[in-house]
């Protein structure tokens, strides 16, 4: 790898990348004054989801009842198919919020993702035969003649519930397309899976990786009443009062009891695009993806199109001439090579000379950038970085305001996760700002933190949970 000395390339200028770079930030930039009016917007349709059946943002009523005494215990299994992977897991609940893991992860290939479903459904119970068969191998795992284990299924997309153990796939989201699954209730495609393998196991519930978060937080930190996902996609959940959720007054469940809600608001201003500010990159992205006009929301934040938003501004100016002019820059041409993890790498490089930068284009689209280039991709990527995290303030500030969280002046924790969270360098700071930017100073006190496994751990509470309400013979 070699450097230019910026005279080598006239094409690329300090001064014209830095030109540039402010029509970008004009594009990308949120001001306060534009978050609260999103919020506004954010919070009726909340509301309308609450009230409505088959809204656009269908504020899921999940069946998870209330919060976790934090006494759960014994040995549950979660499979959790949600986004890049499949895992399955082994959870022994200890009660006092304390638990143990074991875990297997498989990749799932784009054939998978898109051929039939009920073939993606046996695979997932092929894979969790394989972990069963092993954890009672090496006696991680032991069961009694006849027994089965309890299985909590993490299925990370909408789903219309009206039992815990059940759920119609409204529609696939995070490029998922696999046939003959949308409209079917997907717990039971899973159990014809698990009988043509002969599992040990009961599908007792089936949870939205927002819904595990929420439990599992809340499980080891009682002030936790809001999970946000920051992943491939993005969505939140909290606990609602029954009696606020309308459009279920007739299921007879008493209106005091709290349930868990998973807003999927990832579909937020989906279709009609009044609210959010889209640029003409978001437009592309939007149109090139696999569903059109849906989830407006998640697609200027999630890690799945972040990066192909940045390849798409660095495409315009390629074809503007104002970028590797004279190199051929096929490889850069295309869609969603530009990995949003190379945001993050371009970000926290911490040399002069942005050496990691000169890597990720070098080594991945065989092209020499100039220092200038560098600087301005990097800005670029924290241009769009920032306007992710900012969106997402938007968002939790709508609960947060809905709720009254900040009301009596207590805090409000946020458990969050996914690889946007845990990896983007200053993602977390950014929210924060933006909810002071929302809220002013009070802002302050909802706090994000990096969550427990949700997907595992919280489906293995919510599996345990459902159980005690059974043994209870409630609803
Ligand atoms: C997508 C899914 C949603 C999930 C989120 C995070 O938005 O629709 O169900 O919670 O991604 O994985």
């Amino acid at each position: 790898t070699r450097t230019h000395d910026e005279e080598d390339l006239p094409h690329a200028t300090k001064k014209t990348m830095a030109d540039h770079l402010r029509k970008y930030e004009t594009l990308f930039t949120l001001t306060p004054q534009r978050m609260r009016i999103i919020v506004e917007s954010f919070k009726e349709t909340l509301e309308l989801g609450l009230q409505k059946p088959e809204q656009i943002v269908p504020m899921i009523p999940t069946f998870v009842f209330g919060w976790p005494t934090g006494q759960e215990k014994g040995d549950y299994l979660a499979v959790d198919l949600g986004g890049t992977n499949l895992r399955v897991c082994l959870v022994t609940l200890q009660g006092e919020g304390k638990f143990e893991i074991s875990q297997s992860k498989y990749r799932l290939t784009e054939e998978q993702k898109q051929e039939d479903g009920q073939k993606l459904f046996d695979f997932c119970a092929q894979c969790l035969k394989t972990f069963v068969d092993t954890s009672l191998a090496d006696g991680s795992l032991s069961l009694k003649s006849g027994e089965t284990l309890p299985l909590g299924f993490t299925f990370s997309y909408p789903c219309y519930q009206s039992r815990i153990d059940h759920g119609i796939l409204i529609r696939w989201t995070k490029g998922f397309g696999a046939l003959n699954t949308e409209g079917h209730d997907v717990a039971e495609m899973f159990r014809t899976s698990l009988a043509k393998y002969e599992l040990p196991v009961t599908l007792t519930a089936l949870i939205n990786d927002t819904t595990g978060t929420l439990i599992a937080s809340h499980y080891v930190n009682p002030n936790a009443k809001i999970a946000v996902i920051f992943g491939t996609g993005c969505n939140a959940a909290y606990m609602e009062k029954v009696s606020e959720i309308t459009k279920i007054n007739d299921l007879g469940i008493p209106g005091d009891e709290m349930m868990g809600i998973n807003c999927e608001w990832g579909a937020f201003d989906s279709f009609e695009h009044e609210h959010l500010p889209r640029t003409k990159y978001d437009i592309i992205v939007d149109e090139t993806s696999n569903k059109p006009g849906e989830q407006a929301f998640e697609k200027l934040i999630s890690g799945r199109y972040l990066g192909e938003i940045l390849r798409l501004v660095i495409c315009e100016l390629i074809d503007e001439g104002v970028l590797f002019l004279g190199q051929n820059t096929y490889k850069l041409e295309n869609p969603y090579v530009f990995d949003t993890a190379f945001l993050s790498l371009m970000e926290s490089d911490p040399t002069d000379e942005l050496l990691m930068i000169i890597g990720i284009f070098s080594h991945f689209f065989a092209v020499e950038t100039t220092l200038a280039e560098r600087q301005f991709f990097r800005a670029l990527a924290k241009l769009i970085g920032r306007r992710a995290a900012r969106l997402s303030s938007c968002g939790i500030a709508a609960i947060v305001g809905r709720m009254g969280y900040l009301d009596n002046g207590e805090r409000c924790d946020v458990g969050a996760d996914g690889s946007l969270y845990n990896k983007y360098p200053g993602f977390a700071d950014r929210v924060h700002e933006g909810l002071v930017d929302i809220f002013g100073e009070k802002g302050r006190k909802i706090v994000t933190h990096r969550a427990e496994d949700g997907s595992g751990v919280g489906s293995a509470i919510i599996a345990a949970m459902t159980k005690t309400r059974k043994e209870k013979c409630l609803y």
